[in-house]
């Protein structure tokens, strides 16, 4: 099967969302589609999978030209997409949700579950995904709802399968079976679209590579020879420096001190086990660990968000084992927190209102309980431009602005006033390069300037390109340390620690 895109053009009101596009899409080939936050990638596999209707442009479907009215024209012509945000029903099983919109019905009107399943069971077997047809939605991890996802096209007769940014809320571990499984699907003959801003996995997967920048393809590159550096430039339009610049390493006294520290998860499991660490000004420390291991609540400890069950925590030689939040913030700590939506901004409020969140009470914006909110939004606006927050105004719901936009104004704010120390957790997940790059630069200041940064990460590259000192959890413990100043440690080794092989 071919499918032929030949001059797409799809413009939202002024936006030229896909600005003449041409692509072409194989059977038994994976294509990688790359391109930063808003470059045009959804809508182009919008319009392919007839949610939208083009502007301009056609079709071809082994040459002969289609016309989509509506989903269900691209789904009959052979064509699935699995979306970013998964459309599936929590309280159904897998089978019910398969099934959902193509009910196979018996003689009588009703749904014929057993067949369903037995061809969920088909599919599985044949593709390698082992999912329970009866296990209800809500119970299924992340990485297998996606699996989900992918047997609802299957079932759908799917040859040609688009992937919007399938890896954005997966695991390592997980992005490692789901490239099996899209390996799979390729080998039997189906024509994969892999979408992704993330370099190293558009090489790692894909057979041809095309790379989109503000709705046009703007480069094109063989997998083979191409180098992460020229994808990204062609991705951004600029060079990116992979590099992170550092003063020398001149640390300080010791800022943070945590000994023999233990935190318990809600159902009281041990999620942090006696752990001992120091951080001096000026330094910073990588935490490395597959997510799960205890850094969350590693986190969550030190910055008062939850109770510590064991051991102390020193600042500045100052018990705040049990300090509140708030006078930890006041002490000078700032804080990425790793989940930005539920944890660092309120998506439904301004960018001047998010940007006071932790502030607001500070004479500078209140005084007797009444905002000064013209204050508010003279500072809003100059920190969000140092930061570089690319939006029309302060006044801009934060919610609606784009993942790395949304991070760098999380970071303007914890980084925009008086900080002595900085946690950061997954800081860039999800980001594209250039936002990266940014945040990077940001943490790498924070740390010349004198802060002690702990900052927490299951990129290794990202860990090694930070930190001055590696430490690696693994089952609430610290299993291995390296000291980044003197030698640069091999990637394996602290992969190896981070999957619990220690020697
Ligand atoms: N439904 C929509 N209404 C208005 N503008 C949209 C809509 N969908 C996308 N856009 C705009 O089109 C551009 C491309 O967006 P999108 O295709 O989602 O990019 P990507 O998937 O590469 O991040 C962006 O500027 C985005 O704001
Ligand atoms: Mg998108």
């Amino acid at each position: 099967m071919e499918v032929e895109l030949r001059n797409i053009t799809k413009r939202f009101g002024e936006v030229v969302a896909n600005d003449g596009i041409n692509l072409t899409i194989r059977g038994g080939e994976v294509l990688g589609l790359l391109g930063e936050n808003g470059a045009g990638k959804s809508t182009l596999m919008n319009v392919l999978s007839g949610l939208y209707s083009a502007d301009d442009g056609e079709i071809l479907i082994d040459g002969k030209l289609v016309d989509f009215q509506g989903p269900g024209d691209s789904i009959a012509a052979g064509i699935g997409m699995v979306h970013q945000h998964f459309m599936l029903i929590p309280v159904f099983t897998v089978a019910e949700n398969v099934i959902l919109g193509v009910e196979p019905t018996g003689k009588v009107d009703y749904l014929d579950l057993k067949k369903a399943r037995t061809q969920v069971r088909e599919i599985n077997e044949k593709y390698g995904l082992e999912v329970d047809p009866d296990e209800l939605i809500e119970n299924l991890p992340v990485g297998i709802q996606q699996r989900v996802e992918i047997i609802k096209v299957l079932f759908r007769s799917a040859n040609v399968i688009i992937f919007d940014e399938p890896t954005a809320v997966l695991t390592p571990q997980e992005v490692i079976e789901f490239f099996e499984i899209v390996k799979t699907l390729r080998d039997a003959g189906k024509a994969i679209v892999f979408i992704t801003h993330k370099l190293h996995e558009i090489l790692d997967i894909s057979d041809r590579i095309r790379v989109l920048r503000r709705g046009k393809i703007v480069g094109e590159g063989d997998p083979i020879t191409i180098t992460k550096t020229e994808l990204a430039e062609m991705m951004v339009g600029r060079p990116v420096s992979f590099d992170v610049v550092k003063e020398p390493f001149a640390p300080g006294k010791v800022l943070l001190d945590i000994e023999d520290l233990t935190v318990l998860r809600e159902n009281d499991d041990v999620a942090v086990d006696g752990i001992d660490l120091k951080i001096r000004s000026g330094e910073v420390v990588g935490v490395a660990g597959v997510q799960g291991n205890g850094q969350s609540a590693l986190i969550e400890a030190l910055t008062g968000l939850t109770r510590v069950a064991g051991g102390t925590v020193r600042f500045m030689d100052k018990d705040i084992t049990r300090a509140s939040t708030r006078a930890r913030h006041r002490m000078g700590f700032a804080h990425i927190p790793e989940d930005r939506h539920r944890m660092g901004m309120i998506t439904k409020f301004t960018i001047a209102e998010n940007m006071v969140l932790d502030t607001y009470y500070d004479a500078r914006f209140s005084k007797r309980r009444v905002m000064n909110w013209p204050k508010v939004y003279e500072n809003s606006a100059r920190v969000a431009a140092d930061y570089d927050v690319r939006m029309t105004s302060v006044h801009d719901t934060a919610g609606h602005l784009s993942g790395g936009n949304q991070q760098k104004m999380v970071v303007a704010r914890e980084l925009s006033r008086e900080t002595k120390f900085l946690i950061a957790a997954q800081p860039t997940r999800g980001l594209d390069v250039g936002s990266i790059e940014y945040i990077h630069s940001r943490i790498i200041n924070a740390r010349d300037t004198g802060d002690g940064v702990l900052f927490v990460s299951s990129e290794i590259d990202e860990i090694m390109a930070l930190s001055d000192r590696i430490v690696v959890m693994f089952e609430g413990r610290i299993v291995a340390e390296f000291d980044a100043t003197t030698e640069t440690p091999d990637k394996n080794t602290i992969g190896l620690a981070m999957a619990g092989a220690v020697a």
